[in-house]
């Protein structure tokens, strides 16, 4: 169907900022504020400006105005540490709920889940008497060997910006500031305290920018954390650019700028690049900021910016009182059952040959076989973990779904290589031996059972902040192990507990079933056996495409990743005022060569075929979509179909819009990804399902122009249930001529 609209794009823009400026929490004590940084001296305004504790700021004692109470990370509420080290204060009431990580809460894709897990976040972190917490997490996933993958949503700007909305909502509505971080292009975490990202304008704006522009445009997120590494040559933590230009004047962001932790490099450059606080210590804005600004280098007007941010944050969340704080077990039932629903709705199913899944009562012996069936995942490796009040592992999950109805006989299968440590070796000997007997134990298991639920792929260590995989291969013999499974029992299913895509070459083509059930919380064991045993249907597809092997991704197919660290290294000031302290100075690049084609953009655009396309999973029922029609409503395009269950269990569905511009006079993917629903539907039920897109989403970045455009012309509009299945297929025309 064609239509033609005309619409003042730029008028409504324009208002809509307005709008948001005006019901921004974070204005409504201006003057208040004014009086207090009057009655400030310099010396209680820059201590507002950098850590007091590892997780804290000062706030202003002689005013009664609280500390910030900074809560890491982005999936639970972190454990107590002494107030100026990573040790821990080993207490028993700071056990936390395990909620699903980032790429988790992304398989459920939508937007009111994450609403809920933004809210249960802030509960549990106000219970410990914290401000802010420290995420979402919501760089793109542009490499499936990224570190950090599990932490982060999705390779899609439009699906993380929608759940990073999502996310910040909930936590905002419920008294908690949110932290946006990592700002920005921190999509490797190899060399990240150094690396310099060369990316196009037009890249950043349409991939790499966009959950963080969501976010603070639609959401008003009141924090936002510097990253590590630099864009365009400047460090993130003083890119004027990237934080005074874009972030602030543009997008309107009136909270506050916080360093990631020891990411500060400059006292000046930092103070007028735009950030707020230093974390966690004070080597850069404490008494050097005092020099600089006595000194004339850095203006009072720049200092009491600062202190306004900070205040207007302090403002528009009630601090929580010490004499509160801490007198209940973090982690309560009614959080607890959000990390349930979290994980039931993003258990993936890939694949499943003679439905062998849900598991049949004609089966009477499963082997649960693998090192992942009982290990825990709410720490590991580096970075912020959560110290879990419990967590539920896929075996204590089945054996209690079970009971009573088949006999569960567990082997372990494969164990973890242990690592080498820095100067160390470690005698492979001695594992290799281990690894034939615990294989040899899970044949004759597998042999005694009527089907194999295998469950691995990753642990903690494996998928790590701080550095990337290596490679995606499934570590630790597992593809051989599987293999042997496979020669003395047809019916296996497996299960990858992993974040982020690994390779699935060998186990795909010797097992029946295969889902994928994450880094997956407190609950998760609970939610994958619901899953199995066929008590709901599984929902959750996947936020990043799982490439048939790791080459076929973009950065690897062009060569630009991984990056060499170059060859010598310069002397730099460490601090701009008082000239005398230098620092050895690192140096990498990393060039962004396929620059909007990231993700399925990539493999969709250049016709490589992935192993799981990105936005699949299938359910056990088959939806039938018919009937797409669009239309332009005011500001929306909406996009309407009927979608029908026409199986004989209640299931979800998460319907997708993709849009093509065939005219486009600029380089685009195939399409993208603009809309999508997650839909509950009855057996044999019909809905009619309206996606409604914002007509700005259609915009491209104009490299000349250094602007956004919306291009008149045809958009065909792709409906279907992944990149990969789009049955329904409709176009509209847009006409953004004013008249
Ligand atoms: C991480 C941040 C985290 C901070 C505090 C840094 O290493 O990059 O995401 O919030 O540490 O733990």
């Amino acid at each position: 169907m064609k239509k033609t609209f005309t619409f003042l794009f730029a008028l409504l823009l324009a208002q809509s900022c307005i709008y948001a400026q005006q019901s921004n929490p974070l204005l409504q004590h201006e003057t208040e504020i004014t009086d207090i940084i009057k009655s400030m001296t310099l010396e209680e305004k820059v201590n507002m400006l950098h850590g007091k504790n590892m997780f804290s700021s000062a706030g202003i004692e002689r005013l009664g105005i609280a500390d910030i109470e900074y809560a890491d990370g982005p999936f639970g509420i972190r454990e107590e540490m002494e107030p100026h080290s990573w040790n821990s204060l080993k207490w028993e009431t700071d056990k936390a709920t395990f909620f699903p990580t980032g790429s988790a809460l992304a398989a459920t894709w939508s937007k009111d889940i994450a609403y809920q897990y933004g809210k249960a976040m802030a509960i549990e972190a106000r219970l410990r008497g914290k401000d802010m917490i420290l995420g979402p997490a919501i760089n793109i996933q542009r490499i499936p060997t990224g570190g950090r993958t599990y932490e982060y949503l999705s390779e899609d700007p439009i699906l993380s910006g929608q759940l990073a909305v999502g996310y910040t909502l909930g936590a905002q509505d419920n008294k908690e500031a949110v932290c946006l971080k990592h700002f920005a292009l921190n999509n490797q975490e190899n060399m990240r305290g150094f690396v310099n990202v060369n990316v196009t304008e037009r890249a950043m704006r349409e991939i790499y920018l966009i959950p963080f522009e969501m976010a603070v445009r639609d959401a008003n997120a009141y924090g936002v954390m510097a990253a590590y590494n630099k864009v365009w040559g400047r460090w993130c933590s003083e890119n004027d650019n990237l934080q005074n230009r874009i972030l602030r004047n543009e997008w309107g962001f009136r909270g506050i700028i916080i360093s990631d932790w020891g990411g500060t490099h400059s006292t000046v450059g930092a103070a007028v690049g735009g950030l707020d606080v230093e974390m966690p210590g004070n080597t850069y804005m404490g008494q050097a900021l005092i020099d600089s600004v006595r000194s004339g280098a850095v203006p009072m007007e720049v200092i009491d910016a600062k202190v306004r941010n900070l205040l207007r944050v302090r403002m528009a969340i009630p601090a929580v009182p010490k004499s509160e704080a801490n007198k209940q077990v973090t982690s309560q039932p009614a959080q607890q059952k959000i990390a349930y629903e979290v994980a039931s709705k993003s258990i993936v199913l890939l694949k499943n040959a003679d439905n062998l899944l849900p598991i049949s009562k004609k089966v009477k012996t499963i082997a649960v076989i693998g090192d992942n069936a009982t290990r825990k995942m709410a720490q590991g490796g580096v970075g912020a973990g959560v110290k879990a009040l419990y967590e539920i592992t896929p075996l204590e999950g089945l054996q209690t779904a079970l009971k009573g109805k088949a006999k569960v006989i567990f082997a372990q299968g494969y164990e973890p290589k242990p690592r080498a440590r820095r100067g160390q070796t470690v005698n492979t000997e001695e594992w290799e031996k281990k690894a034939e007997v615990l294989k040899t134990e899970a044949v004759a298991a597998a042999k005694k059972a009527d089907m194999v639920i295998f469950v691995g792929g990753d642990n903690r260590e494996v998928e790590t902040e701080g550095s990337d995989r290596k490679d995606i291969n499934m570590p630790f013999g597992q593809e051989e192990l599987v293999e042997a499974l496979a020669a003395v029992n047809p019916n296996i299913v497996a299960v990858m507990v992993a974040g982020a895509p690994v390779d699935l070459r060998k186990v795909n083509p010797a097992v029946k079933s295969l889902v994928y059930s994450w880094f997956n919380g407190s609950e998760g064991g609970h939610a994958l056996a619901d899953i199995l045993t066929g008590k709901i249907a599984p929902s959750g597809k996947l936020p990043f495409t799982l490439p048939e092997k790791l080459e076929d991704s973009p950065a690897y197919a062009l060569g630009v990743f991984p990056q060499k660290e170059q060859a010598g290294s310069s002397d730099v000031f460490v601090d701009l005022v008082n000239k005398d302290k230098f620092r050895a100075e690192r140096n990498a690049e990393a060039d962004y060569s396929e620059g909007i084609l990231v993700g399925y953009r990539w493999f969709t655009t250049k016709n490589v075929k992935p192993m799981y396309p990105f936005g699949y999973g299938m359910s056990y029922v088959p939806f039938n979509y018919a009937d797409a029609k669009a239309e332009i409503n005011g500001t929306n395009l909406d996009v309407t179909f009927k979608l029908t269950n026409a199986g004989k269990m209640e299931a979800d569905e998460v319907a997708q819009v993709y849009i093509a511009r065939p005219d486009s006079k600029v380089e685009r993917p195939k399409y993208e990804l603009k809309g999508f629903k997650r839909v509950a539907i009855k057996a044999g039920a019909t809905e009619n399902v309206t996606i409604s897109i914002p007509i700005q989403h259609l915009r491209h970045w104009n490299e000349f122009q250094h602007a956004w455009n919306v291009e008149t012309g045809k958009a065909i509009i792709y409906v279907g249930s992944s990149s990969e299945n789009l049955p329904l297929q409709t176009t509209i025309e847009i006409c953004n001529s004013p008249q």
